[in-house]
């Protein structure tokens, strides 16, 4: 839309809302900060109830076409202002096509794959009715013991930013008004991954050099892409629940970067700032959310119970009030939806039949996977192999394949590893044992919402060792085996954090068994976190990563083992040898005692922190090699820019992906700076002996940073290190200087 158009609409969109505002009571007005929780475990009234009265603005864990059209129908006719309500529901990485889970995706180094897959997943939603999902999810995190790190893009500021501002424009396009796409909603804000330990839900305190320099960079990536919501955190950082911290709500992202939607709390998290010991009761924390700008309560109903008589009580103004309800009515007359309330029930259907669906499920999949090891070119695997045995736990698991937040109803349908091999082979004999269960020691209530989680008894040791041994039996009699390990859907998300990072249950013992037969292996991970396979590094000779990579996961899985297509995918987060080497990264700062310097002291005496795949990294079954990094000017003035090349050779014999990285160091300054920060990237194909000049650009956006010594942003005048290539400790180096 051109600019005076937009404009133009906006003009008209705001006299609806003043107009609206002046005929709402103040019941209303507060009706419309209020999600009612539509599933059966939600609590607070009967949804009906509170629609009916004007008393809810959106409504959220419902997934029922036909009931959002029933209760449409009771806002737009019987409310007292006729205001359509916004469905609202997380759908992270797909509605019924199921893509793979959001750190996959950032392991494509491809902001195409996110914009793509969001844009389907954006497309059916809306066909289901729904008008608002719970993603992206921005957070940052460094610590693979957080279970929730696999609904984000990882350890770093600059891939997520621009993992974020893909995944925004695929669900949301860029005109609110498009039928076919839902609002999205940046969360969690702010610092959620950085828990204590990676404890869910626990304490964060960050310095605002953190905050702003890798915390905050993706929600600003989202903000400037024109993200219409935000969520608030549930945890506290530093010591004020991100609910209600005034700096972060208003400060930051209405004042600073100017965001005009709406913020919607996590679920509860209002009421819980009593639970947290911030607020003294409900009544104080309504207050201190609807101060600190939180426009809508998810489902605690802290500020239906409480709002009116806040301003009857004269300690907050209507006119507050209404500063929060307008951009929510905003955006519905942004949506259309006054005029277009309604979903048409047979759309769904149709739109998830759509055969692109499914090839982009499959297409995003195979270019997220990391190869991880592929000693003497194991794969890939002739397809003329006669007996491959499939083992393992998720080998045959349609949840691990579609992996986290298969809830609400959802049906699993993934097409799993061992049907996309057999599918793969049509002439071969494919055998398959699950070997010994894996399971969660400790469950959470979450478990029981995902998708065909019904808790089995617990295997008995008779059992498990029955499986194990039959396993065994099976790998015996192949010629390849093709092992499938990692973590089942629960053991990663919400509630799952974990303090090992070692396959769980018995499957190292068996991958550690099965390679003792003598047999060619693969190990296939499905897993929605880094994972401590040291053995398995140093003994199994091909790995690959493949996450949870959706409907069309095994398929892909399939594609890459037997050669129809070359992985490029690169890790988005570090792999530590052992949970308690977390957090471990590679933006590091240089202490006083490096490596390789006369008085090096291990960081730890019972075994070097050291990562067992850096961040980055990712194989092919092609070689690539790097040359001829060039800077277009050896000295810049702050704020001035050059260009970085460097180019890229395809030196193997089969064409492939390679991701071209680009890495700073400030070599000295004001604050003392990582000693290697991502500021460019780019995933390009290359057929055999082609090569590719990668051109990066470095300039004012990426040489400032927040400064802790100054307190504010800054650029220095300072020397830098350059190095280009295919993962975080590329050695192709180049330097430049800023001056003042
Ligand atoms: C809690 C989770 O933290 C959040 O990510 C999610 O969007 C809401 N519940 C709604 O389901």
């Amino acid at each position: 839309m051109s600019k005076a158009k937009d404009s133009e609409k906006q003009k008209q969109v705001a006299v609806k809302v003043e107009a609206l505002l002046k005929k709402m009571s103040l019941e209303e007005k507060v009706g419309q900060l209020n999600q009612v929780g539509g599933a059966a475990f939600s609590p607070g009234p009967a949804a009906e109830d509170q629609i009916r009265k004007g008393g809810a603005g959106s409504v959220l864990w419902l997934n029922d076409t036909k009931k959002f059209n029933e209760l449409q129908k009771i806002a737009m006719e019987e409310s007292p202002s006729g205001i359509p309500l916004l469905f609202a529901l997380d759908v992270i990485h797909g509605y019924r096509t199921i893509f793979p889970v959001p750190l996959a995706m950032a392991a494509s180094w491809d902001p195409n794959v996110p914009e793509k897959t969001q844009t389907i997943a954006a497309k059916e939603a809306r066909a289901a009715g729904l008008h608002w999902t719970f993603g992206p999810m921005l957070d940052i995190c460094r610590d693979p013991r957080w279970g929730r790190i696999v609904e984000g893009a990882g350890e770093d500021p600059y891939l997520g930013s621009a993992m974020a501002a893909a995944q925004v424009r695929g669900f949301q396009g860029d005109d609110l008004s498009d039928s076919e796409r839902v609002l999205a909603c940046a969360k969690h804000f702010a610092g959620y991954g950085y828990s204590d330990g990676g404890r869910d839900y626990d304490p964060v305190y960050l310095s605002e050099a953190q905050l702003r320099n890798i915390v905050l960079p993706p929600f600003k990536a989202a903000a400037d892409a024109g993200v219409a919501t935000f969520m608030s955190a549930y945890m506290d950082l530093n010591d004020v629940p991100a609910t209600g911290n005034r700096w972060l709500l208003r400060q930051v992202l209405r004042e600073e970067w100017g965001f005009d939607g709406f913020l919607v709390s996590d679920a509860f998290a209002v009421g819980n700032m009593v639970i947290q010991h911030h607020a003294k009761d409900k009544r104080e924390a309504a207050l201190r959310g609807l101060k600190a700008g939180m426009n809508m309560d998810m489902s605690s109903y802290t500020y239906t119970e409480n709002a009116a008589q806040l301003v009857a009580d004269g300690a907050l103004t209507e006119a507050e009030i209404d500063e929060l309800v307008r951009p929510i009515l905003t955006i519905k007359f942004k949506m259309g939806l006054f005029e277009k309330p309604y979903v048409d029930e047979t759309l769904l259907e149709k739109v998830i039949a759509l055969p692109e669906h499914r090839t982009a499920s499959r297409w995003a999949a195979q270019r997220s996977m990391v190869l991880l090891r592929n000693e003497g070119g194991l794969l890939p695997l002739s397809k003329d192999i006669k007996k491959v045995s499939v083992i393992g736990p998720v080998a045959d698991s349609m949840q691990a394949t579609e992996g986290s937040w298969m809830v609400f109803g959802h049906t699993p349908a993934a097409v799993t590893v061992l049907e996309g091999i057999r599918a793969k082979l049509p002439n071969a004999e494919v055998t398959y044992a699950s070997g010994p269960e894996i399971r969660r020691d400790i469950p959470s209530w979450f478990e029981s919402l995902m998708a065909g989680q019904e808790r089995k008894p617990e295997q008995t040791p008779a059992e498990s060792e029955s499986a194990f041994q039959s396993a065994l039996e099976v790998a015996k009699a192949a010629d390849q085996v093709i092992m499938v390990l990692g973590e089942t859907d629960v053991m990663a998300g919400e509630a799952a954090s974990r303090a090992s990072l070692d396959l769980p249950g018995r499957q190292e013992e068996l991958l550690k068994a099965v390679s003792a037969l003598g047999k060619p292996v693969v190990l296939v991970l499905l897993n929605g976190r880094p994972l401590s396979i040291n053995w398995a590094a140093e003994n199994v000779p091909a790995i690959l990563e493949a996450w949870e990579p959706g409907t069309e996961g095994g398929n892909a899985v399939a594609d890459i083992l037997f050669g129809d297509a070359n992985p490029g995918g690169k890790l988005p987060v570090t792999f530590p040898r052992k949970g308690s080497h977390a957090p471990l990264y590679y933006a590091r700062n240089m202490t006083h005692s490096p490596e390789g310097s006369p008085m090096y002291n291990p960081r730890y005496w019972d075994g070097l922190p050291v990562p067992l795949y850096p961040f980055g990294f990712g194989l092919s079954y092609t070689t690539f090699e790097f040359s001829n990094l060039k800077v277009s000017a050896e000295k810049i003035k702050v704020g001035a820019s050059l260009t970085v090349t460097v180019d890229v050779t395809n030196t193997g014999k089969v064409a492939g992906d390679e991701v071209a990285q680009l890495y700073i160091h400030q070599q000295y300054g004001t604050d003392t700076r990582p000693i290697r920060e991502l500021k460019g990237f780019e995933r390009i194909t290359l057929q055999p002996g082609e090569k590719k000049t990668v051109t990066f650009s470095l300039g004012a956006n990426e040489l400032t940073y927040w400064s802790s010594n100054a307190g504010k942003w800054i650029q220095d005048p300072a020397s830098f290190d350059l190095w280009a290539g295919s993962d975080s400790q590329a050695s192709l180096h180049a330097e430049f200087e800023v001056t003042s």
